[in-house]
């Protein structure tokens, strides 16, 4: 019996999934990591995958296709361009995984392209041919289909939607080394800093912005009525709204699907994202659909398990 490992490299832990060869969900592990960039990092991951493997009654040749996505930008090579949010050696990373599980096809794929195909796979997207995956969560991503085909572009960088400026005054400095990305105001951290700017702006008057480092503090201060964090949720709507009316002129999408940890919050900010995505775009796209992605935080998960059966196909 084979089974298929589906790998989310984030940027303070992994989820690995096992999946059946038809493409069933048996089992998901976390495995905790901090920077992924010498050996013993690449050990402890290759340990916590075979344990996930044996756990669940396999051998590790059993494994017949491996998918890794990748926080950042990957070309149909596999090769692996800037990384914004993580410390990680991709090549050294693959060399392990391949020495771990030697027989088993191995495949590349940027995370927000992983979770698009995932959606497309099992998920919402599965009677679209035209839609945009954005992931909000660390970093925005973005994973652009049409024709039912995703668009990785010519270096990779097809649907690097977090690094669309959004505004070029911005003097903070993005992962990217660029100023202004869209990923500065709606990743998770670009929304605490929102906020937080928000208080200061109130004239010290509000209590302990400090206290909010994570997006579910601000949600549930807006939910409770704070000002402040209405405020940066606002700006964080006005900015992707913008990008994605931007996204609009190129592509023309029947949809955006939002996912990452930060669609937690969909219920609070979807219609003003879907106000400021109108008063962006042109009259002839405002009827796209601005939707929850129904595989939530697995949607990456499948969609590179879904890959990596598809590289197990080529050589078989
Ligand atoms: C990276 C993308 C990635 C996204 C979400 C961005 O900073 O450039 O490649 O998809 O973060 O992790
Ligand atoms: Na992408
Ligand atoms: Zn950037």
């Amino acid at each position: 019996m084979s089974c298929v490992l589906g790998i989310d490299i984030g940027g303070t832990s992994i989820k690995a999934g096992l999946f059946t060869p038809e493409g069933k969900l048996v089992e998901v592990k976390k495995i905790p990591t901090g920077a992924i960039d010498d050996e013993k990092a690449f050990a402890e991951v290759c340990e916590g995958l075979s344990s996930l493997v044996v756990g669940a009654g396999f051998l590790p040749d059993d494994v017949s296709a491996v998918g890794l996505d990748i926080p950042g930008p990957v070309d149909d090579g596999g090769r692996v361009g800037m990384l914004p949010n993580i410390r990680l050696d991709p090549d050294g990373l693959k060399t392990a995984i391949k020495h771990e599980f030697g027989k088993a096809a191995l495949a590349f794929v940027n995370d927000a392209n992983a979770a698009a195909l995932g959606e497309l796979w099992q998920g919402s997207a599965r009677d679209l041919s035209s839609f945009v995956m954005v992931t909000l969560g660390t970093g925005v991503g973005g994973g652009v289909v049409t024709g039912g085909k995703l668009v990785c572009g010519a270096f990779g960088a097809g649907g690097e939607i977090g690094h669309i400026t959004v505004n070029a005054g911005e003097t903070r400095v993005c992962g990217c080394g660029r100023r202004g990305c869209l990923e500065q105001y709606a990743s998770a951290t670009g929304i605490v800093w929102l906020y937080q700017q928000a208080c200061k702006a109130d004239g010290g008057e509000h209590p302990k912005p400090e206290h909010a480092t994570d997006t579910i503090t601000v949600f549930d201060a807006c939910r409770d009525g704070d000002a402040c964090a209405e405020r940066a949720i606002d700006q964080m709507c006005d900015t992707l709204g913008l990008a994605l009316a931007q996204i609009s002129c190129v592509i023309d999408p029947a949809a955006y699907l939002i996912g990452g940890g930060v669609a937690g919050g969909f219920d609070l900010f979807a219609e003003r994202l879907a106000a400021s995505f109108r008063s962006h775009c042109l009259s002839t796209s405002a009827s796209a659909r601005i939707l929850p992605c129904s595989l939530g935080n697995e949607a990456g998960m499948y969609g590179v398990a879904y890959a990596a059966l598809q590289e197990a196909a080529k050589g078989e």
